[in-house]
């Protein structure tokens, strides 16, 4: 059964994760640069390692954006929530990207699938430190971001640097910016470069880098070859209690360079 896969790592899952300084790397096969039905695998791991990890009860989950979180939501079933009432909470507010993947909608579908319920966050991403201030004292948002600093697990993923630039907007100055002095990951607003040094941040409402160390547990979802780097770059910032859940192209790469 998949729990005594996660139980009993391999062994180059325990090369991973040490090399990466993180709790626990879980590898699928494949490589999702190639092959979209890694995702179905990333996702059974991850509904498996939360099974394994998160009390019985209450639990609050916050699920960030992007498109490798929002496939690992679609294989969820309500076995997560069988035991448990499960309340996903959107980690940030909406993005100015697409619905699909941004964490308000993330965290439906994932309540969708379980049968657990969802709570959003719906922020404008930029706004005035005035009008921020107005906002946060609303109590649906603050309710939301106390759930959130309070949460029992937190599903994030990990970016490409230029991709993420995109995504969110930066002007093409602040982007080649960014390419010239090599950031190759972003992820909670940061962008680092090959070796984790931060070379810019854009600011965020929501979870910070800084709160992650709080939180008990910690899934990031990252996959394929092309992200290896930007693996690498982040994990020097994770929290060690991080459980990485990767596939053969990303692992094989960052352990090619052991
Ligand atoms: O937007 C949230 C986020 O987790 C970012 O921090 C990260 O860079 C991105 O999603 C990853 O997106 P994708 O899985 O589409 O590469």
């Amino acid at each position: 059964p998949l729990i005594d896969r996660i139980f009993n790592a391999s062994n180059f899952e325990k090369d991973l994760a040490k090399k990466l300084g993180i709790e626990r790397a879980i590898i699928v096969p494949g490589n999702s640069d190639r092959q979209e039905r890694v995702f179905e695998h990333v996702s059974e791991q991850l509904e498996s390692a939360l099974d394994l990890l998160l009390p019985l009860g209450k639990n609050i989950i916050t699920v960030l954006g992007g498109s490798t979180v929002a496939k690992a939501a679609e294989h969820f079933s309500p076995k997560l929530n069988r035991y448990r009432e499960l309340l996903f909470v959107a980690g940030r507010g909406a993005l100015g990207e697409s619905v699909e993947i941004q964490s308000n909608t993330i965290a439906q579908v994932m309540a969708a699938k379980t049968g657990g319920k969802h709570q959003g966050l719906y922020l404008p991403e930029n706004v005035s430190s005035e009008a921020l201030d107005i906002l946060i004292k609303d109590p649906n948002i603050a309710n939301a971001i106390s759930n959130i600093y309070n949460s029992d697990a937190v599903v994030h993923g990990i970016g490409l640097a230029d991709e993420m630039a995109k995504r969110r907007d930066l002007d093409v100055i602040t982007r080649s910016k960014l390419r010239e002095k090599g950031a190759v990951a972003e992820s909670f607003g940061y962008f680092f470069d090959h070796q984790g040094r931060l070379i810019d941040r854009v600011p965020r409402i929501g979870l910070q880098l800084e709160d992650l160390g709080k939180i008990p547990h910690v899934f990031a979802i990252a996959t394929g070859a092309e992200k290896a780097p930007a693996i690498e770059a982040y994990m020097h910032h994770a929290p060690k209690q991080t459980w990485l859940i990767t596939d053969e192209g990303a692992s094989n790469m960052v352990l090619k360079g052991k």
